[in-house]
């Protein structure tokens, strides 16, 4: 069962097992023995790529500190916590609170999954798409502007707290821009995504205030399209 959801994960955000080392998915604690379910390891918080402020002046320090120190740490506990209570549902076959589990698993889950990517999406120095990425992006957008353009709009009018995210769809081998309400809501069944942009206002409150575009402009100055480039090479194998 276990491993089933292991390959479930994995196939519906794109992430081969080296992706999912990559993105502190494995050290999660993904791997099972034949001990049973209590050998599974929590998931953990990975560390930041980079120090908390060199993302400044686009992003500032103490923003990236609490984003990560404080929610992401928060969803890695509530998906930890919500696995523990699944085990203890099972171990009592009592399934009375499956539905709010079930819920809570996909907001936490999505929530660490997402913050993840996103924190792996920034870098200090941005260059652009490069590649088959590059290409892709020119034949189904036009041009990087315009999909800049969409997935800037689509983060920008999120309605509450939410992403933008950019995914690749590989049922068509299609780039989508998906709008993702909370952290769950919304997501294409299948589709990779690639590159996350959080627009819940912890992501950009304590500088930006209330100009969550003003936020959104700032952010493509520091988007790794390096990370991007290589996640779309991953889901397309
Ligand atoms: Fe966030």
């Amino acid at each position: 069962m276990e491993n089933l959801s292991r390959r479930g994960w994995l196939r519906l955000f794109g992430a081969s097992a080296m992706g999912a080392t990559a993105l502190g998915l494995a050290g999660g604690g993904h791997s099972k023995s034949s001990a049973g379910p209590s050998a599974i390891k929590p998931y953990e918080l990975p560390a930041l790529p980079y120090p908390p402020d060199a993302l400044e002046p686009h992003l500032d320090g103490r923003t990236i500190s609490i984003h990560h120190d404080k929610h992401h740490a928060g969803y890695v506990k509530g998906l930890n916590t919500t696995l523990e209570k699944l085990e203890e549902a099972r171990a009592k076959n009592e399934f009375s609170a499956i539905q709010a589990l079930s819920r809570a698993l996909a907001f936490h889950g999505s929530g660490h999954v997402l913050h993840t990517l996103y924190f792996a999406n920034l870098a200090p120095k941005s260059a652009g798409p490069k590649g088959a990425l590059a290409e892709a992006i020119k034949a189904q957008f036009g041009s990087q502007e315009t999909l800049q353009a969409q997935l800037t709009e689509a983060s920008n009018t999120t309605a509450g707290s939410g992403w933008g995210v950019l995914a690749y769809e590989p049922f068509a081998g299609r780039l989508l821009v998906l709008q993702i309400e909370k952290h769950e809501n919304q997501i294409l069944a299948g589709a990779a995504p690639l590159l996350a942009i959080d627009v819940w206002e912890h992501a950009y409150y304590l500088k930006y205030q209330n100009l969550r575009a003003d936020y959104l402009k700032a952010i493509w100055n520091v988007i790794n399209w390096e990370e991007v480039n290589r996640r779309f090479d991953q889901a397309r194998k």
